[in-house]
């Protein structure tokens, strides 16, 4: 389909959104107040929402990227998780904040906490926006959850199809898809 040519209707509005980033923020702030924390941001998707939530955190915090892909671009994930970019410098004794935009299967947040895990991190808290509990096809324990949705494809919010649609403030449902 034309990824041009969706029909989008507001799923979760940009005040909504902006309400539970706060939420989680200010619970974050207290988990690690006084403490140095690295806040993991999982490319692409995670971007628009990392970088609200890290704003709502009040203590000092250092920036990484982790880029996987596992979707291709369509509406179902590949079961495959490919690296695309790796942090870019070491996370062994910190306290580690992972910020994903949605878990989905479980695959790639399974891989992720596996991978920062090797890595010997002080802790780790695992934070997603969005979570599909009806599309899980391994378990997957997480830490902090933002909305429990539908088994639906979304987008808005750093989350894309074909790469579109990252730019929306809302999170977006679509209507047309067969
Ligand atoms: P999982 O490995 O199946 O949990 O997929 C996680 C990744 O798939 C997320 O980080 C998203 O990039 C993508 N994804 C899953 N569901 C959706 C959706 O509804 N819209 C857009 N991307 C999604």
């Amino acid at each position: 389909m034309n990824p041009k040519s969706l029909k989008l209707s507001t799923y979760i509005s940009e005040e909504t959104l902006q309400k539970k980033v706060s939420e989680i923020g200010k619970i974050l702030t207290e988990k690690f107040k006084g403490k140095k924390v690295t806040a993991i941001c999982v490319l692409k998707g995670s971007f628009m929402f990392y970088s609200d939530l890290i704003r709502q955190i009040d203590t000092d915090i250092t920036c990484e990227f982790f880029g996987v892909s596992s979707y291709n671009g369509g509406t179902s994930s590949s079961g495959e998780v490919k690296v695309t970019l790796d942090l870019s410098s070491a996370i062994e004794g910190q306290h580690v904040i992972l910020v994903e935009d949605i878990v989905d299967t479980g695959l790639t947040m399974n891989y992720l906490k596996k991978s920062i895990e090797s890595r010997n991190p002080a802790s780790l808290t695992t934070v997603t926006l969005l979570e599909k509990p009806e599309a899980l096809k391994v378990p997957c324990k997480l830490d902090h959850v933002g909305f429990k949705i539908t088994n639906e494809f979304v987008v808005g919010y750093g989350l894309d199809y074909q790469g579109y649609y990252r730019n929306l403030p809302y999170i977006a449902q679509v209507q047309n898809f067969q």
